[in-house]
Formats: C-alpha cells, structure tokens, sequence
C-alpha cells in the first residue's frame, strides 16, 4: 500500500461537528483509485487532510504513506515525501511564462526544460506553443487547468491527488484524460482521482464511496460506482448507460440485488 488510512476522523475547526468520520482504505500503488460520493460527502475534506492542510487535522485516525505514519506531518514535509494535491479550482499564478511556472516544481535542475516539455507533452499542450506564454487571463480555462496539471506532474509526486480534474472543463473528453493518467501511470506516479463524472472514474482500478462523511465501500472501481448508484437510486442511469455493452461487468440480477440491499439500509 502506498497510502493507508486508518478511522480518519477530521472535525470542523471549531470543532462542532464532523467532517468525515473513521474512514479507513488503502491506495495500491501505481493503481488509479477514485473517490466518488455526492456533493457535500466529503471528498475534497479528505484530500486535504491527506495533503494536511491546516485546519484538517485528525480528531482521530491515522495516515500512513509507504508504511510511515505521516498524520503529525504538516503539508510540507508531505510534499516532500511525495504527496501533491491539485486543486479543484487551480490557483492563480498570473504573470510567470509557463516555463518558469513549472520550473519552480522541479526538483532535479540541470534539465530543468526537458522535464518541462515532458510534462507539457503528458497534458497534450504542444510546448512550442507554452513554454513561454505568460499565465494570464489569455489563457482558456482548459489551458490553465492542463498548465497546472502539468506542473504537478514535473514535481515527480509518488501520489497525485487531483480533485475533479475536469471541472470546468466540458471539452476535454474521455479519451483525453486516458491518455494523461496513462502517461503519468508510467512515470511510477500513483493517482487518487476526486471526480463526479462516472465515466472519467470507469479509468480508475480502485474506488472508494463516500456518503455523509463515511467511506461506505472500497473494492473495484465498477462495483463501488454500483453501490453508488444504489444508494443514489439511479437504477435506469445505472442499466442503460454505466453497465451496458462495453462496460457490462455485472449481469442483472446482481445489479438487483446490489439495488435491493442498499434499499433496505
Ligand atoms: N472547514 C470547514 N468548516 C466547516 N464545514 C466544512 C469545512 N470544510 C468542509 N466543510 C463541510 O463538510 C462537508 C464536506 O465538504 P467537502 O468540500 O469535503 O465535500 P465534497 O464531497 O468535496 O463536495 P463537492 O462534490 O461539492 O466538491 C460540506 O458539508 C462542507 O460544507
Ligand atoms: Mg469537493
């Protein structure tokens, strides 16, 4: 395991409630696992307080990373042993050519341009074009977005948490974000993957579902988006469009009967 969490339990800083509560998975490494839940589940609360961002603090729980227990760390020293998280909204570093952006997370510097290129070529942004445009508001979303994945990717992280990859992004299509995970994948980097859309998540080996704060299933990514659906009750979305044809992994009678029991809870 890469990553282990242990009845993870962060409160709201004033402590008044609970954020997410004992949530307990583990991340293979090289694999693309994902995190589904619905709006407000936690999702983006777990990713902080794995990069442990001030104010995520456990109330409980532990985190291991390579089987060393990181949940006293601060975000910096995380960083350095290889955690990165990217943003949902990406920040904004106006002003900086692309270059120099992504040569400020780079950690072998004697090819600093090389490794840009490489990650520049990764999110399918041609570097001829970039490596010296300005981050400024001439930028499309979609570029901004790629920019700051790419950056993420030239700091060689062991695990890259990104959270919905695609938000904002209606032109970046399936297909395109294969390509990416496929490319980081080898390069040896680990992806914890935050995203609401099923289809980008059917990419992804691993899943774990969130509800309300609790991780109610960690198993293979089709049957977590299963349970998903079950809980969700989108049986007709389920049966027409996740699980059909091409991504027929469950017959009938076992979607039923998945439907059934998370009914009866
Ligand atoms: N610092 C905080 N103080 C108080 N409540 C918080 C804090 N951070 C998160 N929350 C609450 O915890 C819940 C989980 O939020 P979080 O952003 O983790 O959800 P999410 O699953 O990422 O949602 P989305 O899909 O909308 O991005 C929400 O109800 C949110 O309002
Ligand atoms: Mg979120």
């Amino acid at each position: 395991m890469l990553l282990e969490l242990k009845d993870v339990t962060v409160p709201t800083f004033d402590k008044k409630h609970i954020i997410i509560e004992d949530i307990s998975f583990g991340v293979i490494e090289g694999s693309i696992h994902a995190i589904i839940g619905p709006n407000g589940s936690g999702k983006s609360s777990l990713a902080y307080a794995i990069m442990g961002l001030p104010n995520y603090e456990l109330s409980k729980g532990k985190i291991l990373f390579n089987g060393e227990d990181i949940t006293d760390l601060g975000v910096t020293e995380r960083a350095k042993l290889g955690i990165t998280l990217a943003w949902q909204e990406p920040a904004r570093i106006d002003g900086l050519s692309v270059l120099k952006y992504l040569s400020l997370g780079i950690k072998n510097k004697s090819n600093i341009k090389e490794q840009a290129v490489e990650a520049l070529n990764i999110v399918n942004l041609n570097p001829n074009k970039y490596l010296n445009r300005r981050i400024d508001e001439t930028l499309s979303g979609g570029e901004r977005k790629r920019i700051e994945l790419a950056a993420t990717i030239a700091m060689r992280p062991k695990l890259i948490m990104l959270d919905e990859p695609d938000s904002g992004l209606d032109m970046i299509v399936i297909e395109d974000f294969l390509h990416i995970f496929n490319k980081i994948r080898k390069l040896n980097m680990t992806i914890l993957l935050i995203t609401h859309r099923e289809d980008i998540g059917m990419v992804a080996d691993y899943g774990t579902l969130l509800w309300q704060g609790k991780s109610l299933i960690t198993d293979k990514f089709p049957e977590v988006m299963l349970h998903f659906c079950a809980k969700a009750g989108l049986k007709d979305f389920c049966k027409r469009t996740l699980f059909q044809n091409d991504n027929a992994c469950f017959g009938e009678d076992y979607i039923d009967k998945i439907f059934r029991e998370e009914g009866e809870q």
